[in-house]
């Protein structure tokens, strides 16, 4: 072997490893790749300008994420890797007086990892906020967004419900 392949495997190795390190991480809280997979299972408005997360907001569900929420997860859990993204659009006011999705404003995750320590004081579930062009904000999942959702733990902290779902999904 020469001298210049006995430098570069290991370094081509080593490279690889960092590589599918951040690969694995940022699968857990990154903005989902394969979003166009996602399933379109409810939408909400959140008026009030002063929230956080004021705006329009579409929901999307991984395929794993779905089937548990079709089972029903009645007092059980969402498997690891269940998923649901919230695409969030500034409301825009029309001349006459209805309101219509302006710009995206922001992209909400939960993703489930149960057992890892950096859900355990969010039921489980990484709950992640991005800007518009996909950066993560620094936000705290706790204050900012386990409020809401603690109280619905017999949905796993799941909020949107079945009955949402349309008619055209069950
Ligand atoms: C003011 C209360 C409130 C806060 C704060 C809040 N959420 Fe939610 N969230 C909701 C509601 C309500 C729903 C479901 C809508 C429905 O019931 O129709 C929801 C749904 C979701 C969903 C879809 C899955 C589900 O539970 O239905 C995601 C993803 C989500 N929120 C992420 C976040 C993130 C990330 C934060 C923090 C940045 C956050 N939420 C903060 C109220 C809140």
């Amino acid at each position: 072997m020469s001298r210049a392949a006995r430098i570069a495997i290991p370094v081509a190795a080593l490279l690889l490893m960092v590589a599918a390190t951040v690969i694995s991480s940022s699968h857990e809280t990154g903005l989902p790749e394969d979003l166009a997979s996602f399933t379109h299972v409810n939408t909400l408005v959140v008026p009030d300008t002063t929230s956080p997360i004021h705006g329009i907001h579409h929901f999307y569900a991984n395929k794993s994420a779905l089937k548990t929420m079709k089972a029903g997860v009645d007092g059980g859990s969402y498997p690891d890797g269940a998923a649901f993204v919230g695409v969030v659009f500034a409301p825009h006011k029309t001349d006459d007086g209805r309101y219509r999705e302006g710009d995206r404003a922001a992209y909400t995750l939960m993703r489930k990892d149960a057992g890892n320590d950096a859900t355990s004081e969010t039921g489980g579930w990484h709950f992640v906020m991005f800007t518009a062009d996909g950066e993560k904000m620094d936000i705290d999942p706790v204050k900012n967004c386990f409020g809401c959702h603690q109280p619905h733990q017999k949905t796993d902290f799941v909020m949107s419900e079945l009955l949402a779902i349309s008619p055209m999904m069950k």
